[in-house]
């Protein structure tokens, strides 16, 4: 498919460029964008007038976001998710860069499997990139190769989903990735401590009861390897309560190279829910959904820039991993295809605030990864293929009304209305996702040769 349109009235938000502009003219032709321009009059193309009312918010077109955590399932667990289905759902989402993160089965800890899963990468529909696993089967015993590993392709090192090596052994980590100029991803959460308050249940990952101490303590022992270290990125994932911020806040002043991401889910959701979800597993997510005060928090953090990403944490598990005993379902929830909208509608970030979270989405994300780690830089660029997406904040949509492209449909948010619909993605100046609410004129499908 290919696109030849004028976008008349839309706003440009391009946080690198430090560009936010208000009724402009947009040109896409075959995928590039040929201009940006307050008023753009060509015989070459038609018109496809975007304008809104006065005082209602435009369709928005901005670079491509950029998802720091993303599970893929690829290898050992294609009934939830594959590399293909996972790409077309970040591709709904406006994400035409995901990382992919190494708790797959096997996990990603050898610069071969890391080979494999960049092959597998190849053909996806956006720019998939693969963590490597920081220790070997991610059992915090003993660190990957991770010059080898780096070499491979390895975009950063976590053993997210599990938080088993010891501080020491962190340390050494993040001096290693350091080296290769990588970021340490870490998942705080104290397993011990969470261990210990579950006695009952054998798999740490599927314990329910995590309370806010398992990550504060998780957090205060990551920045200790960090001074340890006296090197290296520290990455803190998926943060879910307030004591975690203050920890972080400290550590900023102090200069520490540490930098922050939230979900989607933990900037909207909190316990106890109004309405249970059916199952009620459906809202079970490691770390846990906590309070509306560490809700707030979360969004407090995110405006101010304390938090520098939102990352989805997408993750999904087939429809029988989450019926049961509350404790032995598994913990996660998918978020690409909602993320925009839930960070609108329910997590804060709209009205005044869209311009900050489209920040948060790509700016952000680059900037804690880094050059060397293979991200393409978030930019519109005139002229030459590019990726980014166009997204109307006002178009309100029911989760689940289409189906959902991952293969997993383990969210709470089913049925739920929400506000923002990414309406064309486009990856590297190729159509990844088209909306059927856009109606493009100009639009040409190429006959396959
Ligand atoms: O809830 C979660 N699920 N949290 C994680 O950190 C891992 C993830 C998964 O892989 O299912």
């Amino acid at each position: 498919m290919t696109v030849n349109v004028v976008l008349r009235g839309i706003r440009v938000i391009d946080p690198l460029a430090g560009r936010d502009q208000v009724d402009m003219d947009v040109w896409l032709r075959s995928g590039r964008i040929e201009a940006i321009e307050r008023r753009i009059r060509t015989d070459q193309a038609p018109t496809l007038d975007l304008a809104r009312a006065p005082g209602l918010p435009e369709v928005v077109l901005c670079p491509g976001f950029i998802d720091l955590h993303t599970h893929l399932r690829e290898p050992g667990g294609e009934a939830a998710e594959t590399v293909q289905s996972g790409a077309e759902a970040a591709a709904v989402g406006g994400f035409t860069q995901v990382v992919a993160m190494a708790n797959t089965r096997p996990a990603i800890d050898t610069p071969e499997r890391l080979a494999d899963s960049r092959r597998r990468a190849r053909l996806a529909p956006v720019r998939v990139l693969s963590a490597a696993a920081l220790t070997l089967g991610l059992r915090g015993r003993d660190m990957v190769d991770t010059a080898a590993c780096a070499a491979a392709g390895a975009a950063a090192f976590t053993d997210d989903g599990r938080n088993a090596a010891p501080t020491r052994l962190l340390a050494e980590a993040l001096r290693a990735a350091a080296e290769v100029d990588r970021v340490v991803l870490v998942h705080p959460e104290d397993e011990a401590m969470v261990t210990a308050a579950n006695p009952d249940v054998p798999s740490v990952m599927r314990c329910p009861h995590r309370p806010p101490d398992c990550e504060v303590v998780a957090v205060e022992q990551a920045l200790r390897a960090l001074t340890q270290a006296g090197r290296g990125r520290l990455h803190l994932q998926h943060l879910s309560c307030a004591g975690s911020l203050e920890l972080l806040r400290t550590a900023r002043e102090l200069d520490f190279p540490v930098t922050a991401e939230v979900t989607p889910h933990h900037l909207s959701m909190w316990l106890p829910f109004e309405r249970e979800p059916d199952p009620p597993s459906l809202r079970k997510v490691n770390p846990p959904l906590r309070t509306e005060q560490d809700r707030r928090a979360l969004v407090e953090g995110l405006r101010e820039g304390l938090i520098d990403a939102v990352a989805t944490d997408h993750a999904p598990h087939p429809a029988e991993d989450k019926v049961g005993d509350y404790a032995d379902t598994a913990p996660g929830m998918i978020g690409l295809e909602t993320a925009l909208a839930t960070c609108l509608t329910l997590g804060g970030m709209g009205g005044e605030w869209l311009p900050t979270l489209v920040e948060r989405l790509t700016a952000g994300p680059w900037r804690v990864l880094g050059a060397a780690a293979g991200l393409r830089e978030p930019r519109l660029r005139l002229g030459q293929p590019c990726s980014f997406v166009l997204f109307d904040p006002e178009e309100e949509w029911e989760v689940g009304a289409e189906p959902l492209r991952s293969r997993s449909g383990n969210t709470p948010l089913l049925g739920v209305r929400l506000r923002g619909r990414v309406l064309l993605t486009v990856h590297e100046g190729t159509i990844a996702h088209l909306s059927p609410a856009l109606e493009l004129p100009g639009l040409t499908a190429i006959p396959s040769a």
